[in-house]
């Protein structure tokens, strides 16, 4: 058996088709034009390239955008000045500060000044908790993207074993939390493994679903998964650069060997990368007509 390719790249092009309509539409009919800041600090080149995506897609959507990127020795005081003056700012409807950030920037200080409702990456704590209350908030782009794959390409989630691989804030944390809710894409029965794990492979041998997002290579080897599970790979790990400077990308799962054995599988690049960034499109469009008192 060789798994179904679960493309992010053409479900993201669906939703996105969705949101240029929507997008048109908050234009034409009530002169909304949604806004979207991203704030970069220093030059990581990761991060760099995610927020080029960011900025090319939001414009390609019709969502004003704005790029701020600032030295890596840019104080504390001076990202909050920012972050506020952004709060601040009726044009813009969400704020991102791409992580991570220099070490001599506290990020809990940072992410906990964004406004609550300009915080389209769902990572301050008021939209945290309401995640966790299965109450309406912004959810996190990544966890947001897993949902509407696993939804959109038909993967049934409701009473099936979710082993989740990696415990970030980002990433782990919330998506075992949104997949245990009472929801699309949840209902499941979660697994959270991580470093102090004992036996990593007991639960991703018995996985109905994995979600790996732990950030190393090729980890998640055939012998470790069942027949039939379905795979979402979070990892984006550079592992090389092709002769014209390009990153060579690999996920946290062997592909090649895994898809061997799986049902569906999500592949890097084009699988939950696409995912994230349309989903901050989509809480930036969320965020507009909640600010012009629309939803
Ligand atoms: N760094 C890696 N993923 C993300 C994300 O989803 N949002 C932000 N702001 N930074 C990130």
């Amino acid at each position: 058996m060789s798994a179904e390719i679960i493309s992010g790249t053409e479900i993201s092009k669906a939703i996105k088709d969705e949101l240029k309509v929507e997008v048109t539409d908050l234009k034409e009919k009530h002169g909304v034009v949604p806004g979207l800041v991203t704030i970069l600090v220093g030059e990581n080149p990761a991060s760099q390239s995610y927020v080029a995506a960011k900025n090319k897609t939001a414009h390609a959507l019709g969502i004003h955008s704005e790029q701020v990127t600032l030295p890596e020795d840019t104080t504390e005081a001076d990202l909050l000045a920012l972050v506020d003056k952004c709060n601040m700012d009726d044009k813009i409807n969400g704020i991102l500060v791409q992580l991570p950030l220099p070490k001599h920037i506290d990020e809990a200080k940072i992410l906990y000044a964004i406004d609550p409702d300009k915080d389209v990456d769902g990572f301050h704590p008021v939209n945290v908790g309401k995640m966790v209350l299965g109450e309406q908030c912004f959810l996190p782009c990544t966890p947001h993207g897993i949902l509407e794959l696993l939804e959109r390409s038909g993967v049934e989630t409701s009473g099936k074993e979710v082993v989740i691989l990696g415990r970030s804030n980002i990433v782990g944390k919330p998506i075992a939390n949104l997949m245990l809710q009472k929801r699309h894409s949840g209902n499941a029965t979660v697994t959270l493994c991580h470093t102090r794990t004992k036996d990593t492979d007991f639960h991703t041998r018995r996985a109905d679903i994995i979600i790996a997002a732990v950030g190393v290579p090729n980890l998640v080897k055939a012998d470790q998964v069942k027949d039939g599970v379905v795979i979402i790979d979070v990892g984006v790990n550079r592992i090389g650069k092709s002769k014209n400077g390009k990153a060579i990308l690999a996920g946290d799962v062997d592909f090649d060997s895994v898809r061997e054995k799986a049902a569906k599988i999500t592949p890097v690049p084009g699988g939950v990368g696409p995912m994230t960034i349309t989903m901050l499109m989509k809480n930036t469009v969320q965020a507009a007509k909640q600010a012009a008192g629309l939803e």
